[in-house]
């Protein structure tokens, strides 16, 4: 069979490696792609925003499946299009994607049907969500209500920085049109757990847990970024909390989009805070994690394009998941500066060491060939993963891996999982 995957970023890259152990794929395509993807799949110059350019090609390439990476497209969407013309994708339809696409969308949905996140209220004019921010506690969070790279949300110490928060979000428009609306958030403390879970529309099935490290710097300082490393599974997710989880969060979202309509088919990403209250959802997302996807695919035992196949039908629940029973640990390489300016263009060296090392994985996400270089390419270049016996064997490796590539300019946090060793 023919399949497409959509995308640029490590994610992608850990989708198209896993899709490769797929004996029946004859022919993989990826919509934009980068040098890393460029060894799996063949890489088609075609944005992943441009969902007809996308469409026209899957239809012309007769391709069989395709799988959406990014959230762009989703909730542009790219599976409404391909299902238009008949095409099979992979993915959370525009009104379901709406829960990744509009926080104050997820937001109401969490409180109509009693799903347990953070008090909250949502406004449309700056002028009432400063007339309320007077009568709030500090910390608070505000989040653009759209897609912001996963930079659109600001925990505001005071009044003062609560007013900046707004000005630059909602008049400003630091994030564009994502800040129309203002969601204004209770503060939570805890670990963050990510579960990411398979759904059909009615059966949901959760992977193994994974944690990000979102801040650009160590110890969590510095500005809030994509990811810039991750670990799985995540000792903090114990067997109470995903008891607590399966009853009142998983199967919850995906009932509760199927009674407003919009039946969710895809992987649905929820973002958990463990407080002294209990798991409570922080966000959702209607995609992989990247770059949770480059610790959680190394260690899936099954066929990722069956069970993509086993949604799209709405037979999950013949489906048996199952992880390895080991531990995997993910450290970004980024360029100094990131997530705002820096330079690119960079030769990366290195990348040879990986070749042949069965728990050694390098995910590109920004690199590009300039003839047959690999150069950097964006904020985040290389997400460097390793699995081992433990989550203390899998950091171990995981560092080691990171003494093999070089470029100037390379940055990483040095305390990606320095958690599970305390
Ligand atoms: P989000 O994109 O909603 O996941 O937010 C990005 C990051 O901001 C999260 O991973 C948290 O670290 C932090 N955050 C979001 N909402 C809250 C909240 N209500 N309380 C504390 N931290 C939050
Ligand atoms: N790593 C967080 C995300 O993919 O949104």
């Amino acid at each position: 069979m023919k399949v497409l995957i959509i995308g640029s970023g490590g994610r992608e890259h850990a989708i198209a490696w896993k899709v490769r152990q797929n004996k029946t794929v004859s022919k993989l395509y990826c919509a934009p792609g980068n040098a890393g993807i460029a060894e799996y799949a063949e890489c088609v110059a075609i944005s992943a925003t441009d969902l007809l350019g996308l469409a026209d090609f899957a239809q012309n390439e007769k391709i069989d499946l395709t799988i959406v990476g990014m959230d762009d497209p989703l909730v542009g969407g790219v599976v409404d299009v391909f299902e238009e013309r008949g095409l099979r994708i992979f993915g959370p339809s525009k009104n379901a994607a709406i829960l990744e696409g509009s926080k104050a969308f997820s937001k109401d949905l969490m409180k109509k049907y009693a799903i347990p996140t953070a008090a909250y209220e949502t406004f449309d004019q700056p002028s009432e969500a400063l007339k309320y921010l007077a009568s709030c506690e500090y910390p608070i969070v505000l989040k653009a209500d759209g897609l912001a790279l996963g930079k659109g949300v600001l925990i505001c110490n005071s009044y003062d920085e609560a007013v900046k928060g707004v000005k630059a979000i909602m008049e400003d428009k630091q994030f564009g049109s994502a800040g129309d609306r203002l969601v204004i958030e209770e503060f939570m403390t805890g670990r963050e757990v990510s579960v990411l879970a398979f759904c059909d529309g009615t059966h949901i099935i959760p992977m193994t847990s994974a944690q990000d490290h979102k801040r650009a710097k160590d110890q969590d300082q510095g500005l809030n970024t994509g990811g810039m490393g991750t670990f799985s599974p995540s000792p903090f997710y114990t067997d109470d909390v995903d008891q607590f989880c399966k009853k009142y969060i998983y199967q919850s979202t995906i009932d509760a989009m199927k009674a407003e309509g919009r039946d969710f088919v895809g992987i649905l990403f929820v973002g958990l805070m463990l407080t002294e209250k209990g798991p409570k959802v922080l966000e959702y997302n209607a995609r992989f994690g990247d770059p949770e996807a480059q610790v959680i695919l190394p260690r899936m035992k099954n066929d990722l394009v069956e069970i993509c196949e086993a949604c799209i039908d709405g037979k999950l629940d013949q489906v048996n998941l199952m992880f390895e029973d080991n531990a995997a640990v993910c450290v970004i390489l980024a360029s100094e500066g990131y997530p705002e300016h820096y330079e690119k263009g960079f030769a990366i060296r290195g990348l040879e060491h990986f070749q042949n090392k069965e728990d050694y994985f390098v995910f590109h996400a920004g690199t590009k060939f300039i003839g047959q270089e690999v150069v950097t390419n964006g904020g985040r270049v290389i997400g460097v993963t390793a699995t081992g016996n433990t989550l203390i064997d899998a950091r171990r490796k995981a560092y080691e891996a990171t003494t093999w590539v070089h470029y100037d300019n390379k940055y990483m946090r040095t305390d990606i999982g320095k958690a599970i060793e305390e």
